[in-house]
């Protein structure tokens, strides 16, 4: 690996980034001290990731420059790998992605090897995704001992049970995703699964939606329930009655979400190799079983030119667009590397993900980047702007992942690939692309997470173990200083509202661009993720934020919207409805 520059500069590190560094990220030794720095971790991901290019002969690229690229990338804040990448990097565990799915087959043996997999993927930092569809129903008969079934629901408890046991990478407890198909006959269990508080509470659950099923809710008709395996048809079930017991659910609760499982296999890249049953646990990665994906963002916020708020078009000249173009090659390079790097904790697990090589590029700090043009986020200009990044970083990152099938080859599925089929490629990538939530990278990057607008101008964070940070936008603060606008009970008042939308006093061109995820209508939430989506090769992590107020009407239109719209999913919260927040604004506390 190449040495540490003696002149590498030390990270400039954001207000948070340190405590949570400190907390999770920063090698530990035996008596659980701290035995690194922030710039000894960034030169350990960088180093490790670039030595990677030595074994290939046609690379364009030099280990020692590109290591330095990496590091200067990622300590300026302007992309980030996913945290296992972060953490385990250059360490012997060498387990670098933070998503898997797993195949659940219906037997003892293989549903236990999948609890027993799990464990082993959350020890190295990943979270994994399940569909139990494969699974015979509740009271079905058992072959082999004339006993019954005891269906997905009971033995996704199994899994719940032993993730609760496991802390992801010594640090965090493991994220799950549990899929079941809306024809399975044990649905209607499903779907109710999580109504106690606190049931399942390391599963997000989704219900698999077909297009049979979609089309039946359409027409008002019933649709089949099957029971997997023998293909039995067992009840038919009124459509509309489920769509409408999903949409009380996601009112209630906001579990379970949904998953439009036919499209997400529609765009399915290698549908040689079987089909996609689930996504990773916050449902941005759809993957086959055994697959795994990591991922890395780009924090749209470090290639803001400042000065172009008011032309015609902000984005124009107020984006570094040259920049935003070298550090999508750079990342997408980053991350094909980290394929090589990795070590998984199964032999059938590296075989596909070599195989068909995914990566999944995305982005963050788009709210902030809206805020520094000074656009708003609900709004045709804001949707549009949001549709015109990703269509540059989808284009480039192609771009990128071609360049390096010229230098190393193409994926090697490439040939049985949809891409080939439709003379596309040659690629190194089967996906290129992913908006990930971005839950602790954002912080790290001192950004706003994901696509997601703010969820507070001000607010304090909850984050490991109790400990609270309380964070003010910088966009937000910089545009009050800039209006003479700065003062303590004005900072008071944000504080306990979080949202300026009421405070008549303030001007009303600031109070349309720093919207926060409740102030703007859910239909701008879906159409946001709707235009992410449609220049994204994997899925968008998003929520749709609801009011307390909000109706089952309301999310039954933002749930017909996300189909029409081709999402691949939709997930939404209606404020308040349960008692734990991980954001939460000033009030009430
Ligand atoms: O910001 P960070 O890289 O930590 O993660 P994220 O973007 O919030 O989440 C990306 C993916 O990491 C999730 O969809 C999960 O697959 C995985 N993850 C996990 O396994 N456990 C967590 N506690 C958080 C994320």
């Amino acid at each position: 690996m190449p040495e540490m520059p003696k002149n590498l500069p030390q990270p400039q590190l954001k207000p948070n980034t340190e405590v949570v560094l400190q907390k999770r990220y920063l090698r530990k030794n035996l008596d659980g001290q701290i035995v690194e720095t922030p710039r000894d971790l960034f030169w350990r991901v960088a180093s490790s990731i670039a030595v990677e290019e030595e074994k290939y002969e046609g690379s364009s690229q030099k280990c020692p420059q590109l290591a330095r690229d990496f590091y200067d990338i990622m300590t300026s804040w302007k992309f980030l790998p996913n945290s296992p990448t972060l953490m385990n990097a250059g360490t012997d565990l060498g387990q670098l992605s933070a998503c898997f799915v797993l195949p659940v087959g219906d037997s003892i043996e293989e549903i236990f090897d999948a609890v027993k997999y799990a464990a082993m993927i959350h020890k190295s930092g990943g979270g994994t995704g399940f569909s139990f569809s494969r699974l015979r129903p509740k009271d079905s008969r058992v072959g082999s001992t004339g006993g019954v079934a005891s269906g997905p629901v009971s033995f996704l408890r199994i899994f719940n049970t032993a993730t609760e046991q496991i802390k992801q990478g010594g640090t965090r407890r493991g994220a799950n995703m549990g899929i079941l198909r809306v024809d399975h006959p044990d649905i209607l269990e499903f779907i109710g699964a999580k109504e106690k508080e606190g049931e399942f509470n390391n599963f997000n659950l989704s219900v698999g939606l077909t297009e049979a099923f979609m089309q039946a809710v359409e027409k008002d008709e019933h649709y089949d329930l099957v029971s997997p395996g023998n293909g039995e048809v067992m009840k038919r079930l009124p459509a509309r009655e489920i769509f409408d017991l999903l949409v009380r659910k996601a009112w209630l609760s906001g579990d379970p979400g949904i998953v439009f499982l036919d499209r997400i296999n529609r765009d399915n890249p290698t549908p040689d190799q079987g089909d996609i049953e689930s996504t990773n646990p916050c449902g941005e990665q759809p993957l086959l079983p055994f697959e795994a994906c990591n991922l890395g963002s780009i924090n749209l916020s470090c290639f803001h030119v400042p000065g172009h708020e008011n032309d015609a078009d902000p984005a124009a000249k107020g984006i570094d667009w040259d920049e935003l173009r070298r550090v999508v090659h750079l990342g997408v390079r980053f991350l094909d590397n980290v394929i090589d790097a990795s070590r998984f904790p199964l032999d059938r697990i590296s075989e596909t993900v070599r195989k068909n090589r995914k990566i999944g590029l995305g982005v963050m700090g788009f709210a902030d980047l809206l805020f520094q043009l000074g656009v708003a986020y609900d709004s045709q200009q804001g949707i549009d702007l949001g549709e015109r990044i990703m269509a540059f970083v989808q284009e480039e990152g192609h771009k990128a992942s071609a360049v390096l099938a010229q230098e190393r080859g193409p994926f090697p599925a490439y040939e049985t690939s949809m891409y080939a089929r439709r003379k596309l490629g040659p690629y190194r990538n089967a996906t290129v692309t992913t908006i990930a939530p971005t839950g602790t990278l954002s912080i790290i990057a001192g950004c706003s997470s994901g696509v997601e607008p703010l969820f507070a101008l001000c607010f304090t964070r909850n984050i490991l173990d109790g400990e609270r940070l309380v964070e003010v936008n910088p966009h937000f603060a910089a545009a009050l200083e800039d209006g003479g606008l700065f003062s303590h009970e004005l900072m008071d008042a944000v504080v306990a509202k979080g949202s300026i939308q009421d405070m008549d006093y303030l001007p009303a061109p600031m109070r349309k661009v720093f919207v926060t995820a409740m102030d703007i209508a859910p239909v701008w939430h879906l159409r946001m993720q709707a235009a992410f989506q449609r220049h994204t090769d994997n899925a968008v992590s998003k929520t749709v934020n609801l009011l307390n107020s909000a109706t089952e009407q309301d999310i039954r239109e933002i749930y017909w919207l996300a189909y029409q719209e081709g999402c691949k999913g939709v997930t939404v919260y209606r404020d308040g409805c349960k008692s734990i927040q991980v954001l939460a604004t000033g009030e009430g506390q």
